[in-house]
């Protein structure tokens, strides 16, 4: 059992992951500033583990990049931190292009603030999110963690960057224990349909957005392009469920502690892909909803196919995927029809 601090517990991953963590026993502290996220989230997160918010979790709402907000975590507990699992950041790619400064100060100017604290504090246990994006347009797939670091949007630059800067502490002084995993696609949500993605406005992402067609908020997919060089021309990626995702973390995590390596680089992928038609077949088979789409231009930075070699993770990890397609289709829908607008009501 450690004593753990998850920045941006509240949001997608972070959330499925507390579950996760908490079951396998930990104690969390939760450092969130809510600004793509609700508390509700880690309410409902409590609940499903059966503990009382303030008992083995304690929530904390500030920001990474605040000294003050980060004294506060490490100085929470008696019990001082053992590792870091560290979510906490921007995602969107598009937005990433036209807020680039925005991007760099919350993921790499915030991971800069919390490794100080960590430093000060005396935690050299981290497990940073990082994410597929990083290889830019892949030259061959499966993607194995070797292959060349190209990032094509100031997002996937930030993500690389903190890649790098983790690397750069961890070869100045001994101690460092570091674990970049770079998730694919994470989809689904837990199976008691309690928690789930909840994306403010205009999904940007697949899922979401196919799941919002399906229950009639939405009037159609676009597809972006059915042009590419897959079997039915739509891309291809490999989508992981989020409690394999979650699961992951907790067996990262376990091999940190247990063997101290100074920095694991890991891909978290099922190792296999789908293409945007066999998602929105799989959904409307599993939901029997129909899903209409029309077929659009290529969206700016895409990619053709992206999946993962997944040999590191179950080597290195001994953690392989459980859940599948229809599995992520399941949960996914049954998250969005009990909760139509996430944690948010319909005005917000
Ligand atoms: P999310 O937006 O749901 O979760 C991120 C959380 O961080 C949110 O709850 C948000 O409120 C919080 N946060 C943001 N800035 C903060 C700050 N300055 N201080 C404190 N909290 C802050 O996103 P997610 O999908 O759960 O992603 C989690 C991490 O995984 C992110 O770092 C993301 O870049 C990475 N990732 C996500 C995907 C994906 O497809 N979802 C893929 C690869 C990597
Ligand atoms: N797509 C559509 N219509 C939509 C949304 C998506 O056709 O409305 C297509 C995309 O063109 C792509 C596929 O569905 O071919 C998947 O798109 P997502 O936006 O769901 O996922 P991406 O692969 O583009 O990127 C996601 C995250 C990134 C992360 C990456 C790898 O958004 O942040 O996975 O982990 F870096």
């Amino acid at each position: 059992m450690a004593q753990l601090l998850i920045t941006g517990g509240a949001g997608f991953i972070g959330s499925h992951t507390c579950l996760a963590l908490l079951e396998a026993g930990h104690n969390l502290i939760v450092l969130e500033n809510y600004s793509n996220s609700s508390n509700e989230a880690l309410r409902r997160v409590a609940e499903l583990a059966g503990v009382r918010l303030g008992d083995r979790i304690t929530l904390l709402q500030g920001d990474i990049r605040n000294q003050e907000d980060l004294e506060m975590a490490f100085s929470q507990e008696k019990k001082t931190i053992d590792a870091v699992v560290h979510f906490a950041g921007l995602k969107a790619v598009g937005e990433s292009v036209q807020q680039p400064l925005r991007y760099w100060d919350v993921n790499v100017g915030g991971t800069c603030s919390l490794l100080g604290a960590m430093k000060r504090h005396g935690c050299r246990t981290i497990v940073f999110s990082s994410s597929a994006t990083v290889y830019g347009y892949p030259k061959k797939v499966p993607i194995q963690e070797t292959a060349i670091v190209q990032p094509i949007s100031p997002y996937g630059r930030t993500k690389a960057a903190v890649e790098k800067l983790l690397t750069d502490v961890s070869e100045s002084e001994d101690g460092w224990c570091i674990a970049c995993l770079r998730y694919f696609n994470p989809v689904g949500a837990h199976s008691s349909g309690r928690i789930g993605e909840s994306p403010y406005g205009m999904p940007n992402n697949l899922f979401p957005f196919v799941c919002q067609v399906a229950v009639g908020q939405r009037k159609e997919l676009k597809i972006f392009g059915g042009d590419w060089p897959t079997t039915d021309g739509t891309p291809v990626r490999d989508y992981i469920h989020v409690m394999d995702l979650a699961e992951g973390h907790c067996a990262a995590l376990e091999v940190l502690m247990r063997e101290r390596p100074q920095v694991l680089t890991i891909n978290l992928g099922c190792g296999y892909g789908y293409s945007v038609l066999e998602v929105v077949k799989a959904f409307e088979s599993v939901s029997s909803m129909d899903v209409p789409f029309k077929i659009v231009a290529r969206r700016p930075g895409d990619v053709s196919c992206s999946i993962a070699d997944s040999t590191l993770a179950a080597n290195r990890l001994g953690w392989v995927t459980r859940r599948n397609l229809v599995d992520m289709c399941r949960d996914a829908f049954a998250w969005q029809k009990d909760n139509p607008f996430g944690y948010f009501s319909k005005n917000d």
